[in-house]
């Protein structure tokens, strides 16, 4: 017990000390945030995805460069905000055409949005030695629950400013030093067939996730995070097989 008290307040501290040493990576990142906001209405959703992926490659590397270099390997971080987008785009893609659909959804259409996204979480975690994660606070499968402190605190980073996309935080996982990626996940129309109202929820849900929390949502509510962690060894590792340095 009081060795976990310890471990916490340690990590704290470090998430404070980065949290000071990136304030001007998020204050940029806050800037283009709200600027993407702006342009919204004008371009389609799938535009607005490449420019959000972008826009955080970008303030990542460029915004900061000695900072992102000194700690992060670039090239893992960069693909690591790439797969997100994509792991997104295909989340959002599955319930929209769940809600497009003119048949009455059947049990089998209703597990094949959210379940998928966590089988390719896992797959992308194999392929590359990284923790790949969903984590929410009001959470459907347990296994989403924040894991430790610095989540909780990006989620509550994220809960604050309804403008921040992502943003990367130095963390140590079980010993392991490493780079962690955070991505906000926003409630879409398409999301409240299933974690909309408590008592619309389809059965398969009531049956199967007796502790659900995630319901009662509302568009634009932040659902949850995505967390990828990139061990730093793990980086150096993949990096020396293509050659990279
Ligand atoms: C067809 C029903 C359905 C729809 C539509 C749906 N979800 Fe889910 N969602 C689920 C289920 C079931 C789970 C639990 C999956 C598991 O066990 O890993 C889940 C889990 C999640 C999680 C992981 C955290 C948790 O609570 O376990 C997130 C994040 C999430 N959904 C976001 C969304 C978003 C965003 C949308 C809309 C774009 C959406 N969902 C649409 C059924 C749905």
């Amino acid at each position: 017990m009081r060795r976990d008290l310890c471990q916490s307040k340690d990590r704290a501290i470090v998430f404070n000390y980065f949290d000071f040493t990136t304030y001007s990576n998020y204050q940029s990142m806050f800037l283009i945030a709200k600027n993407l906001n702006k342009f919204r209405t004008f371009i389609s959703k799938s535009l607005n995805r490449v420019l959000i992926g972008f826009a955080i490659i970008f303030l990542l590397f460029i915004g900061n460069p000695s900072l992102a270099i000194a700690q992060t390997d670039a090239t893992q971080l960069a693909k690591a905000v790439a797969e997100i987008e994509n792991l997104d785009a295909m989340r959002s893609g599955l319930a929209s055409t769940l809600k497009d659909s003119t048949t009455e959804p059947t049990v089998q259409t209703f597990k094949e949005v959210c379940q998928p996204v966590g089988m390719r979480a896992m797959q992308l975690s194999k392929e590359n030695g990284w923790q790949v994660k969903q984590i929410a606070k009001k959470y459907r499968n347990p296994a989403h629950k924040p894991d430790n402190l610095p989540a909780q605190m990006a989620l509550a980073k994220f809960d604050r400013d309804s403008e921040l996309m992502g943003f990367w935080d130095r963390e140590t996982i079980a010993g392991e030093s490493g780079t962690r990626y955070y991505r906000r996940i926003n409630v879409e129309s398409s999301c409240l067939a299933c974690h909309g109202d408590k008592n619309s929820r389809p059965q398969f849900i009531k049956d199967k996730y007796p502790q659900d929390l995630a319901y009662n949502f509302k568009i634009g509510d932040l659902r949850g995070m995505y967390s990828v962690f990139i061990p730093d060894v793990q980086a150096a590792l993949l990096n020396s097989h293509t050659g990279e340095s």
